[in-house]
């Protein structure tokens, strides 16, 4: 297979949507997402997500939409039009709907203020049926995190904490300009546990600089050591022409393709013989886990936080650059704050633009989506699903050969199967299905 990784290095998107954002226009603007919302059925629970997009200080290797700064004022800005957006979007549903998933995301979520998260909070409640069985997750940096703050959060009901950690060895957090000592992260977790806040998930990374297989082999075990419920192992994604302070990471420090795989597959060994549940191509839970239980019901999901339980229809998204995912297809934030804000003082949903879903979308949606999940796909069952003739895919079938040839994947019958040891590679399989890609448009980070 390793060979296979610099054959195959081709740049496919993740997928944490179908049709993915690239393929988002302005046809679709803040008064048909208001339609969407007047449209959704109050029989289902939501999930709302809200992006922060505010850090301390950058960390070289980030992909993510986040702004650094050294004052809170922009912040509690920020809060202002946030709470006035969830108004704006609580009036365009006809009711008042019940919400069962809430996830913060940045940028550093641990940047508001105890009392901001406590106002929010508040204010989603009034607005919104927050169920008595809601998780309520924050992704969180430990490098800013005080008992205090970790106090605040738990008042403010959060249950779940993703860690932020990406590698404990000094050299590689040196360069990557993100000092962290392991006794940090370690504290961190004491602290969330004091507290209640047990469902502890932690990211982690490979193909970082001056990693090596030893040294992704102790952060493992380091990571375990701590007993995360959930850890999620990204794949550096250098794309320094869309993320200029990238350029900071010196690329004769980056392993190869060849080695990015090696260290991937030696993390995932290494987990797996510490009691993890594989979880798609990235993450991993302890078999008591509610992910590990959504893998084995077939009820896993992926959205555009990465592979989820979450079983919910419809998902809107607060905040500068975030996404919503509606029945009826997708929206976007603008991501200049001030563009967000702007619309957003004007009493306007501020959608930049978004994708209407349409029945073939939703189809290849599908197939693409139990790829990344579950490793393979029944073609037959879910054409069978969607009303089309079972031979509706042969074109793409025929367009995998070259990867079953290469013992990648396997096709029995109607049903495509990823080979265990071949997991990075589900994006290309995936990217099999997707009409919209061309590969001579948009750049994509490396399939493994
Ligand atoms: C928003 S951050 C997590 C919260 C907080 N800002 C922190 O860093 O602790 C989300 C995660 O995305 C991952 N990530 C960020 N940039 C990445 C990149 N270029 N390639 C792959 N993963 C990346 C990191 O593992 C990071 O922890
Ligand atoms: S990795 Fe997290 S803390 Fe670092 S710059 Fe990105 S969002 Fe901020």
């Amino acid at each position: 297979m390793i060979k296979l990784a610099k054959k195959y290095d081709l740049k496919v998107p993740r997928y944490t949507s179908y049709p993915t954002t690239p393929h988002f226009s302005d046809a679709v603007d803040g008064e048909t997402y208001k339609g969407w919302l007047a449209e959704l059925d109050p029989a289902q629970a939501l999930s709302l997500y809200f992006h922060i997009p505010f850090c301390d200080e950058m960390c070289w290797f980030c992909g993510c939409y986040t702004k650094i700064v050294a004052r809170y004022d922009p912040i509690a800005a920020y809060m202002e039009t946030l709470l006035k957006e969830v108004d704006l979007a609580a009036d365009a549903l006809p009711g008042k709907y019940r919400a069962r998933h809430l996830h913060w995301g940045g940028g550093s979520p641990t940047m508001l203020t105890p009392d901001d998260w406590r106002r929010l909070i508040d204010r989603l409640r009034s607005r919104f049926d927050v169920t008595d069985d809601a998780e309520i997750a924050v992704e969180l940096d430990p490098r800013e995190t005080t008992e205090d703050y970790v106090k605040g959060l738990a008042n403010a009901s959060v249950n779940r904490a993703s860690i932020g950690v990406q590698d404990f060895n000094p050299e590689v957090q040196q360069a990557i300009n993100r000092i962290q000592p392991f006794e940090v992260t370690k504290q961190v977790f004491a602290w969330l546990r004091q507290n209640g806040i047990t469902g502890i998930n932690m990211d982690l990374m490979y193909g970082l600089p001056y990693q090596t297989i030893a040294r992704v082999i102790d952060m493992v075990d380091k990571a375990v050591s701590l007993e995360p419920r959930r850890i999620a192992i990204f794949g550096y994604a250098h794309v320094p022409w869309m993320k200029e302070h990238q350029k900071m990471i010196k690329e004769q420090t980056l392993p190869d393709v060849e080695e990015r795989w090696e260290q991937s597959e030696a993390a995932s060994k290494r987990l797996e013989e510490l009691g993890y549940i594989r979880i798609g191509f990235d993450h991993f839970a302890r078999p008591d886990d509610s992910l590990a239980s959504a893998l084995k019901g077939g009820s896993l999901h992926r959205n555009f936080q990465g592979y989820t339980a979450d079983k919910a229809s419809a998902l809107i998204g607060f905040g500068a650059s975030a996404i919503g995912s509606l029945p009826q297809g997708y929206v976007q934030n603008f991501l200049p704050t001030k563009q967000y804000t702007d619309l957003v003082e004007a009493g306007a949903l501020p959608i930049a633009k978004g994708i209407v879903t349409g029945s073939e979308d939703i189809l290849r949606r599908e197939i693409i989506e139990r790829l990344m999940c579950d490793m393979e796909v029944d073609i037959d069952t879910v054409c069978a699903h969607h009303q089309v003739e079972a031979d509706h895919f042969s074109e793409e079938l025929n367009r995998l050969s070259p990867y079953v040839d290469d013992d990648i994947c396997r096709i029995d019958g109607g049903k495509i199967f990823v080979s265990e040891n071949a997991r990075p590679f589900v994006r290309l399989i995936a990217a099999t299905f997707d009409r919209y890609l061309n590969t001579k448009e948009g750049r994509h980070s490396s399939a493994v």
